[in-house]
């Protein structure tokens, strides 16, 4: 597949099996992350995966509750694929994600969003080439200034 179809054939997916991301395979879709575009070539984006479930649980579910629905400009995302948006029942914003990668960087650096979300793209694309299932996922600021995201870092 040449990367323009890659990239159409990319899909956000958010239904999971409990099967675990080989650790060869996650070292990739790391590796891609590394090699994103970012802003002065800093790399200043640090990558944690945790394929711990029930931290990814725990995680998760503050995460959902981190949505302010009050601030959505559009309020449906997918049918086939419902998200947190679409359906308030779902209680894990990681949808049962057996591996959940989050994206740290600086504070007070300006570009610390964009190029996570640069990473977080040549993640799931590499996720998509050895056939994983992938969803890029917001509110991880809220998540970790939420009280219990803070206790969560410190252990
Ligand atoms: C910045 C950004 C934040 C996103 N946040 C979420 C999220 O919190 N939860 C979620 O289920 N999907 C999230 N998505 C995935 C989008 O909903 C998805 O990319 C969009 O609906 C288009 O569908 P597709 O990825 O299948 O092409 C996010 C995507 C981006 C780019």
């Amino acid at each position: 597949m040449d990367i323009l179809e890659l990239i159409k054939y990319r899909r956000s997916i958010r239904r999971y099996t409990d099967k675990q991301v080989p650790e060869e395979d996650l070292l990739k879709v790391l590796e891609a992350g590394a090699y994103a575009p970012n802003a002065g070539g800093g790399q200043r984006s640090r990558f944690v995966a945790c394929q711990d479930k029930a931290l990814n649980d725990t995680i998760g579910k503050l995460n959902a509750a981190c949505l302010d629905r009050s601030r959505l400009a559009g309020s449906f995302v997918s049918k086939e694929q419902p998200s947190i948006i679409d359906d308030p029942s779902i209680r894990s914003g990681f949808y049962g994600a057996p591996t959940v990668i989050t994206i740290f960087g600086p504070k007070n650096f300006l570009y610390s969003v964009p190029d996570a979300f640069c990473a977080a793209e040549n993640m799931v694309l590499e996720a998509t080439a050895l056939g994983l299932s992938s969803c890029i996922l917001a509110r991880g600021e809220e998540t970790f200034s939420a009280p219990e995201g803070k206790e969560i870092l410190r252990n």
